[in-house]
């Protein structure tokens, strides 16, 4: 039986929440940290390196991958595990190179971020992507400079290109002691001691033996050789006079990066960054606000994922459910925003990394996967007790479009329900051309990689073939102001389409489409999304690359 939990409980454990997620260029080391971050987090005992990952990266989740190759149990969307006297909730973000909508959902349901590097390479163009949503919603983030067992770019060279690049300021907060096959540990610059590493009889499965010095203890004389002591001793120096100095408050703010460097595979500071990561990143009631005060008595929480037949077994689908105040218990009822309607929350899945039971009660700053079958949305509130705000989660504009065309007339209906679903998931938006009947249907995505996901899915799940007829368009515009549909489809580079709530939008070829549109037809006011919800224009070169 469960006790009726008070406000200082609430507090209490919305306190101890910390939840993020690992953005990163592929192959910079996400799955393998995340990996190590279990280890740590005692939610699984033996790693190992994943196998035959890279062919499945590209099309499911890195994690799904894990799960099968391993046979731990976690879920694709998000793992939780306690970690000393915190509850962690890592979110998983899309390893696929094709910046998508579901990155950026995540990222809005994420308190803090972790920014992976690659020693050898640096800020990579996924990287800076990655960074500029962070940057966007001065998301705190903490940067882990992986691979340090390997030779690559110098720490004072790499912590300037994040400086200048990313345009944040770096602060250190340890430093390693050589590299490649030389990399013996990393020196602490808040204890200003020297963290030893010995991976002696392990590959980085368990956790890796560690010893910690004084700097000016003679035994450290003896391990180092002197070149690496003397440029130790130089270059803690010259952080200390050039470097800017660790302020928490900025780090929040996300105006400054705590940096931390380290191997994931062997585990060399791994246990340093996470215990430092969770001290400082910031818990729900520290981070940005959402719609409500994380410690409100009632519940509230906000849909940013929806996730379709996880297991192919079961037709299931599952919304991700952000818990932004109160308290979740299993079978509670909750009131849907958008539609004014009670529900029950039943069937919750658990989270936990470690345990297949689902944890009796979850707080602000927690996920929950709900059953769905087919009622939520992205971007639903759920909440009891008055009335909270809705949650805006912005939308990209879909900049790739297409036609589907069905091979088997007979499947319309399946290819209706998959694409319904689809939407609502947030894989793709769906049009259709007004007058033209219910099977000319035009998609739209962010990505052009939606459309072989589209493809793929429809075929799998819906047993629909669909070929998709690329149209040439690169913007869409929702229409509001005095206009005529027909006058506006006469021109070859528009094309009217309306949205599932039947909303007009305009397709427009190009920006020079997009500049004689708003020129010549005054009276029309043109919105990258439809009408009331938060646009992204100023995502637009996010989705360009820099
Ligand atoms: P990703 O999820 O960011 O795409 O990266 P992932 O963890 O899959 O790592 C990409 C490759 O980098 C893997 O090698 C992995 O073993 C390696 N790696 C990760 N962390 C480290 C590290 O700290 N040091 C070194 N030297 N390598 C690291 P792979 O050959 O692609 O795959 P695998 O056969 O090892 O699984």
């Amino acid at each position: 039986m469960t006790t009726e939990p008070n406000n200082k409980t609430i507090e209490r454990q919305v306190d101890r929440r910390r939840t993020f997620a690992i953005i990163s260029h592929p192959d910079a080391g996400k799955t393998t940290l995340t990996e190590k971050l279990l280890l740590y987090g005692d939610a699984i005992h033996l790693a190992g390196s994943v196998k035959s990952r890279r062919a499945a990266r590209h099309a499911v989740s890195d994690w799904m991958e894990m799960e099968k190759q391993r046979g731990i149990s976690i879920t694709s969307s998000v793992l939780q595990f306690p970690y000393r006297d915190y509850a962690v909730n890592l979110l998983d973000t899309p390893g696929h190179a094709d910046f998508s909508e579901d990155t950026y959902r995540t990222l809005a349901a994420a308190d803090s971020a972790i920014m992976l590097m690659d020693v050898a390479k640096g800020v990579e163009a996924q990287t800076k992507k990655l960074f500029k949503v962070c940057a966007m919603r001065k998301i705190p983030i903490f940067t882990f400079i992986n691979k340090m067992d390997r030779y690559g770019r110098k720490p004072l060279e790499l912590m300037e290109e994040v400086e200048e690049t990313l345009g944040i300021a770096a602060c250190p907060l340890n430093w390693p002691i050589g590299m490649g096959k030389d990399f013996q540990g990393v020196y602490d610059r808040q204890s200003e001691q020297v963290i030893l590493f010995d991976s002696e009889g392990t590959h980085g499965e368990t956790k890796v033996e560690e010893r910690r010095l004084e700097l000016d203890d003679p035994e450290l004389e003896k391990i180092l050789s002197p070149r690496q002591f003397d440029t130790l001793q130089e270059e803690i120096e010259l952080l200390d006079i050039a470097g800017d100095p660790f302020d928490l408050q900025r780090v929040h703010a996300g105006e400054l990066t705590p940096m931390f460097f380290g191997s994931a595979i062997t585990n060399f500071g791994v246990r340093p960054f996470l215990d430092a990561f969770v001290e400082m990143a910031p818990s729900p009631r520290q981070a940005r606000e959402f719609n409500v005060e994380p410690t409100r008595g009632d519940f509230s929480g906000f849909v940013f994922k929806i996730q379709a037949n996880m297991n192919p077994d079961h037709r299931d689908r599952l919304a991700f459910v952000r818990i932004t105040s109160g308290v979740f218990e299993k079978d509670m009822q909750a009131k849907l925003l958008r539609t004014d309607r009670q529900i029950k929350l039943a069937y919750p899945q658990q989270m936990m990394a470690s345990d297949r039971e689902m944890a009796q009660q979850l707080y602000a700053g927690d996920i929950v996967g709900l059953y769905d079958p087919g009622r939520f949305r992205i971007g639903d509130t759920l909440y009891t007790g008055n009335p909270v705000d809705e949650q805006e989660i912005p939308r990209f504009s879909p900049e790739h479009f297409a036609v589907v065309q069905i091979e088997d007339p007979l499947r319309r209906k399946q290819l209706i329900k998959g694409l319904d679903q689809l939407s609502e998931e947030g894989t793709i938006q769906v049009f259709r051309q007004p007058g033209k009947g219910s099977l000319d249907v035009v998609v739209g995505a962010v990505g052009i990689l939606q459309f072989e996901v589209l493809k793929h899915r429809l075929k799998t799940e819906y047993n629909v073939e669909v070929s998709l007829r690329h149209l040439d368009f690169s913007h869409a515009r929702w229409l509001q102001g005095e206009f005529d549909e027909d006058a506006l489809n006469r021109q070859q580079f528009l094309k009217v389409l309306h949205d599932r709530d039947d909303l007009p939008l305009l397709l427009l070829r190009n920006d020079w489409a997009l500049n004689y549109t708003t020129q010549n037809y005054p009276d029309i006011e043109l919105l990258p999304n439809p009408p009331g919800t938060p646009g992204l224009e100023e995502l637009h070169d996010v989705t360009h690359g820099f």
